[in-house]
């Protein structure tokens, strides 16, 4: 049963995803703001937390304020939370809240009569809503919906506000390191890493914009008993510590076949491990070659998804190990279990092992050193892992460890799929679908044009989805240029570019008005960037900002198709808008890791 365990980050890769969340208890004393809040009307102060205070730059967070005070005052033995949603048709309204339903059966329950239907109920919380001037009209629709419609002149306020700021600027110093990607020398990346590495960039692209200071660290598998094995076939058989990775996994492959039926090279091998533990120049020279061999291997995928990581890997933790491992016996936090150090998470589970039987650490006990170092050194105030679902027993067990321990926090999320070649032929089929489409770009711009397009679609078929799910990456899907895609992304961005480029003077903002519906949901659609990070920040989804791109892309679209931008009415008003379409794409592509094209 024991065993079972040990197996456990090798069993075969689920395709969900899942995350666990602990706050430490550090944090709230670390939480600071520092300045630069800006507020909206009625905008309620919240809790202090990082998150919370982003809100205050959201509409949806403002108008979720301003509902809740209302209720608040009107109905103060309410303590449900307050339900703000967008409005799926927007010719009911932009926004639209529930709340009155789920107060009036609340009252109802309790014996309250005073009110005779929800729709009464809608009444006295709109009553209670003072500041009016973000609204054209707050309405009351069906059994008692509140819908509410942005005044133009608020949407107008809006749209200047963020030419001048263009960030949200710090809210709050908090420290977030993202564990991704993570590697395992002389294995080839698997499909799970190329995934982690892509959803743990973006994260920490959105983490920094919003003001948080992050560390991203690349956590290989460089240590443990298998480089024994490895260096000592290697020597045996005369292979360079030099070779590529593939080669290096192959040899891997042979040693362990030995490994399982060759006492001698068993015995060798342990040996060989002994050695590498206490730093035997000669082993540790050729640890050192297969590490470099496979890190100059990770590194041009890196370059090509233009993704920023700092190798902190397995080893760097290695002696803190037995100091760790004391202090959480001594703590009780670790027992002896048939001569291995485990941890017990639930009773019906399988312990996670954290020394084996015969002395040696392991992928946990290494967690574990990582664990402490990163919130006690390293002082993060937010540790976030990015693997497959394969492991949650594991982090579920050295986060529970960790708590009580008294170091803190830690998060996980997890993922696997298909990838690796499929860099190369997302190229090819974009430059053979450009080609054939026809365009007015020449053979270089094509072949410049299918690189950028190959990689943003394998990352944006990534990150668009949502972590929960799992995902086929498909080559027809990716060229589809009506569907939710990088490539009907890019062609959104190089239409808007390209508009801009053609228009012979620049935007007015002091002529910026609102003469056509499309022109509204475009703009409002700018205005709630700041919406989409807060919401990519709450779930660690990636994908919503996805959404929010595409969202944004398609209401550009649909704007376009309706209003003439060049030479049609209101020119100036509407190259504005386009250009605070192309600034918003522009910083949504940035945070997503994917360059936007100006031509196609
Ligand atoms: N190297 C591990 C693997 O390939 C992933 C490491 C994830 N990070 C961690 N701190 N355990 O599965």
């Amino acid at each position: 049963m024991v065993y079972a365990a040990r197996l456990l980050r090798n069993v075969a890769f689920q395709s969900n995803y899942m995350r666990i969340h602990v706050e430490s208890g550090r944090q709230t004393a670390v939480r600071r703001r520092t300045g630069g809040v800006r507020r909206r009307p009625g905008a309620v102060r919240r809790q202090c937390s990082a998150e919370a205070s982003v809100t205050e730059h959201t509409i949806l967070g403002t108008l979720r304020g301003m509902v809740e005070s209302s209720v608040r005052e009107r109905f103060p033995d309410y303590d449900k939370p307050i339900d703000v949603a967008e409005c799926a048709n927007t010719s009911l309204g932009d926004f639209q809240s529930s709340s009155a339903m789920q107060i009036f059966s609340a009252l109802a329950k309790a014996g309250e009569t005073s009110f005779r239907s929800p729709r009464d109920v809608a009444d006295e919380i709109v009553a209670g809503i003072s500041e009016r001037e973000m609204f054209d009209s707050i309405t009351i629709a069906g059994p008692g919906f509140i819908n509410f419609r942005l005044s133009d002149n608020y949407i107008r306020s809006e749209l200047f506000r963020e030419t001048k700021s263009a960030e949200l600027g710090p809210t709050i110093k908090r420290h977030v390191l993202v564990d991704f990607s993570s590697p395992n020398i002389a294995k080839e990346m698997h499909v799970g890493h190329l995934r982690s590495t892509i959803i743990g960039d973006t994260l920490c692209n959105v983490f920094e914009f919003c003001g948080y200071t992050t560390t991203r660290v690349n956590h290989v598998g460089d240590w443990g008993t298998q480089f024994g094995m490895l260096i000592q076939f290697m020597k045996e058989n005369g292979i360079s510590p030099d070779s590529s990775v593939s080669d290096l996994q192959a040899c891997y492959k042979q040693a362990k076949q030995k490994f399982d039926v060759d006492d001698d090279f068993k015995a060798k091998s342990k040996d060989m491990v002994v050695k590498l533990q206490s730093y035997d120049p000669e082993t540790a020279h050729m640890w050192r070659q297969i590490c470099s061999a496979s890190r100059a291997e990770f590194q041009t995928i890196y370059d090509r998804l233009k993704i920023r990581i700092v190798e902190k890997g397995e080893s760097f933790y290695n002696d803190m190990i037995p100091s760790v491992l004391d202090e959480l016996q001594s703590k009780r936090l670790i027992v002896e279990d048939a001569g291995a150090l485990c941890i017990f998470t639930e009773s019906d589970d399988t312990p996670v092992i954290c020394r084996k039987s015969d002395g040696g650490f392991n992928y946990a006990s290494t967690d574990l050193a990582a664990v402490r170092h990163r919130i006690m050194s390293e002082k993060a105030d937010k540790i976030i892992y990015v693997t497959d679902q394969g492991q949650h027993k594991h982090f579920k067990a050295i986060f529970k460890t960790a708590n009580e321990a008294g170091w803190g926090d830690a998060q996980v999320a997890l993922e696997h799929v298909g990838f690796g070649v499929v860099l190369d032929e997302a190229e090819e089929r974009c430059f053979k679908f450009l080609e054939e489409k026809g365009t007015n770009l020449t053979t270089d711009e094509i072949k410049h044009a299918s690189k950028v397009l190959g990689v943003s679609s394998v990352k944006y078929a990534d990150l668009q989805n949502n972590r929960l799910t799992n995902y086929t990456f498909s080559f027809d899907r990716m060229l589809d240029l009506k569907g939710n895609t990088a490539m009907y992304l890019q062609y959104s961005h190089a239409r808007v570019a390209t508009i801009l480029q053609k228009s012979s003077f620049a935007g007015r903002p002091d002529q910026f008005s609102i003469s056509h519906e499309e022109e509204r949901l475009l703009a409002i659609q700018i205005i709630k960037f700041q919406d989409a990070l807060l919401t990519t920040l709450q779930d660690l989804a990636p994908s919503k900002l996805c959404e929010y791109l595409y969202t944004l892309c398609s209401t550009f679209n649909n704007f376009y198709a309706e209003c003439k931008v060049i030479g049609g009415d209101n020119e100036e008003s509407r190259i504005y808008l386009c250009e605070r379409t192309l600034y918003t794409m522009k910083l949504t592509f940035s945070l997503l890791g994917i360059e936007p094209l100006e031509r196609l």
